[in-house]
């Protein structure tokens, strides 16, 4: 099964559901999916995803909850957002590959129970505040660089569709692991934009250039004027169509 997503998912990064509601409606008049993370999920809960879920049912979703517990818990977290209909949740790859078989299969499971399309899992390898000396403080062995490897191929061998990493990251992961991983890429700024807290930023052409499958923007579109059209133009600025396959093992 092939399902075609958009290229770009906006970070809506607020409490305030109102300000969601505006956004998600720019989003999808523009073409955009939407990323709904903590801040939004903690803030309105299960609830409050519904209620933009209700008002635009077509509007592709990315669930940006980082899981991470023992297998049974993920397995658990899964099930209980299944309803909610994401195309894409992450869980931090870190736990392990018996943590991401079971939630994927959890996935799956809850999918066919309510006759809906699988969500896709994508796995967080490093997150990008941590550097070398923080990576080894918590036991992991640096170069940030090769453990990022060394998770997106745990993530791809337990049935994960894809990963989360920074543009830096695309080439290698490409390069040592493979064609067809979904590859979600934040930190990106459109030429002559504000980097703001982001450190290693990339355009968007040059994420694509890279292998990007999908693009995260967030404070580019939601912070101008018109976040419609800014989403819009950044769309324009690249001639990318994007028809990415969503894959994993099991459908
Ligand atoms: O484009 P902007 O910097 O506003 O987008 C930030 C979004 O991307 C936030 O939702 C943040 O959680 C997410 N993100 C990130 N860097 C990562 C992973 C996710 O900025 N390594």
């Amino acid at each position: 099964m092939s399902v075609s997503l958009p290229l770009i998912f906006c970070a809506i990064d607020t409490p305030d559901m109102n300000a969601a509601r505006h956004l998600a409606a720019a989003m999808q008049e523009a073409g955009c999916g939407i990323k709904l993370g903590l801040e939004f999920f903690n803030a309105n809960g299960p609830q409050g995803i519904s209620a933009i879920r209700n008002t635009h049912p077509e509007l592709p979703l990315f669930l940006d909850l980082k899981c991470h517990d023992i297998p049974n818990t993920v397995g658990g977290a899964v099930r209980a957002v299944a309803s909610l209909a994401p195309a894409y949740l992450t869980l931090h790859a870190s736990g392990g590959a018996t943590m991401m078989r079971t939630a994927q299969d959890a996935a799956n499971e809850e999918a066919l129970r309510l006759g809906i399309a699988p969500m896709a899992l994508l796995g967080v390898t490093v997150l990008t505040s941590l550097d070398d000396a923080a990576l080894g403080a918590i036991g992991q062995v640096p170069p940030v660089e090769r453990q990022v490897l060394r998770l997106a191929k745990l993530a791809q061998d337990s049935g994960l569709a894809g990963i989360v990493c920074s543009g830096h990251d695309i080439a290698p992961v490409r390069k040592d692991i493979g064609g067809d991983l979904v590859l979600m890429v934040p930190g990106i700024r459109p030429a002559g934009s504000a980097a703001q807290d982001q450190k290693r930023i990339m355009t968007p052409q040059e994420a694509l250039r890279s292998g990007a499958t999908h693009l995260v923007i967030g404070r580019p579109i939601t912070e101008a004027a018109d976040p419609g059209a800014a989403a819009a133009a950044i769309l324009a600025g690249q001639n990318v169509v994007n028809t990415a396959p969503v894959k994993n093992k099991y459908i």
